[in-house]
């Protein structure tokens, strides 16, 4: 063998080089044909319209892990409130992750790497919250999930300073008071808190929770926040069939206490921006998109906004959709799927405006493309 001489090992060494640069390219190709995503991780803290299969696991009556839901998911029935995906799976999709967040109740192992999805249906800001509808994991419960994940992050990579230069990259995304209004304040005979508090005094008690768990989100890494408000909860099919007389009109008291709690989230960028300076922080003014598709309708290709696609009684929305219950067949055209939560049709236009601004007043100050690159 060593017979062979110099030149042939000189061959061999100029081979292994080429081989070498061979490979390297076909690595660098591989990565931007797939694309790889934005941020290293994506952690989404929620209710159930996040929620994707963190109450299967629970005891409660918040649970969508049945058909038809799911009825245009690849998957089938997964715990997701929709026909298909849920607005955050539409984020993650245009963030470039080649899978959705897995839900925190089965992330595992290095899984948890690009991030977990802690949403749980019935969930709001304030412990009892949607506890007529059994077990949920509240905003608070979700915090304290997330910093056992911080853990094993913190495993993974081998030190706390690995972890937080990882963490600081991520994108931490909460969208949650839909329920303190829907199954909470606007529940009167099961809650006490519309005696307790005026609409204003409601939303600045749920804005000072809310800041408390964001402060803990800081404290554990969290560097880049999108914080969305709530829909405008007095157009859902649930609402319509219980105040609108004609099934058509919105009731505005509970869409302006919904405003009131997204005013004072929207101020929260600017106090946050002064208290944690090394944080960004945006606001995605969900109400406005969704009146926007309710009144807009035919520009956006609906033409039913006012019914849950799946659904019974009154605007399809005093009984919420059943188990093998047969659904609308026109799903794009509806902007409900069920009583309370959009289609996929809705979530992707919600998704997409948060992702990139169409109207200015959609993101402040910038939308989650931007946040992500920044
Ligand atoms: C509906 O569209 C019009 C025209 O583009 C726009 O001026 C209006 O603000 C939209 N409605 C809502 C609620 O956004």
């Amino acid at each position: 063998m060593g017979g062979r001489g110099g030149g042939g090992s000189k061959e061999k060494r100029w081979w292994a080089v080429l081989i070498m640069l061979i490979t390297s390219l076909a690595l660098e190709l591989r990565v931007q044909v797939s694309g790889a995503p934005q941020v290293p991780c994506y952690f989404i803290f929620g209710d159930s319209l996040a929620d994707n299969g963190n109450n299967n696991h629970i005891v409660s009556l918040a649970r969508a892990d049945y058909k038809p839901y799911g009825i245009d998911f690849p998957e089938g029935p997964t715990g997701r409130f929709s026909n298909g995906k849920t607005n955050v799976d539409v984020i993650a999709e245009l963030l470039g992750f080649d899978d959705y967040i897995p839900p925190y109740a089965t992330a595992s192992g290095g899984d948890i790497l690009r991030g977990v999805n802690y949403a749980s249906a019935a969930a709001g800001i304030r412990e009892e919250t949607g506890h007529h509808l059994g077990g949920r994991i509240s905003f608070r419960g979700q915090v304290n999930n997330y910093k056992n994940t911080v853990s094993q992050v913190i495993d993974i990579l081998g030190d706390e300073h690995s972890a937080s230069n990882y963490l600081r990259k991520c994108i931490y995304s909460i969208a949650l008071g839909s329920n303190d209004y829907l199954n909470n304040y606007f529940m009167p005979l099961l809650y006490s808190t519309d005696r307790q508090y005026t609409p204003h005094e409601f939303a600045a008690a749920l804005i000072h929770d809310y800041s408390q768990q964001i402060k803990t989100l800081y404290d554990y890494g969290a560097r880049k926040f999108v914080l969305t408000g709530v829909g405008p909860i007095g157009c859902s099919p649930s609402e319509l069939a219980q105040h609108s007389a004609d099934g058509n009109t919105c009731d505005e008291m509970i869409n302006s206490a919904n405003q009131m709690f997204n005013m004072k989230l929207k101020s929260l960028v600017d106090e946050f921006h002064g208290q944690m300076v090394d944080a960004r922080f945006i606001y995605i003014d969900a109400y406005g998109i969704f009146r926007d598709i309710i009144q807009n309708a035919s520009s956006y290709g609906f033409t039913v906004t006012n019914r849950g696609c799946c659904g019974s009684g009154k605007n399809n929305g005093q009984i919420t959709c059943l188990p093998l219950q047969m659904p609308c067949m026109n799903r794009n055209k509806y902007a409900f799927w069920d009583a309370y939560h959009p289609t996929e049709a809705a979530n992707i236009i919600i998704a997409k405006r948060s992702y990139r601004a169409r109207y200015l007043s959609d993101a402040y100050p910038f939308g989650i493309e931007k946040l992500a690159n920044i």
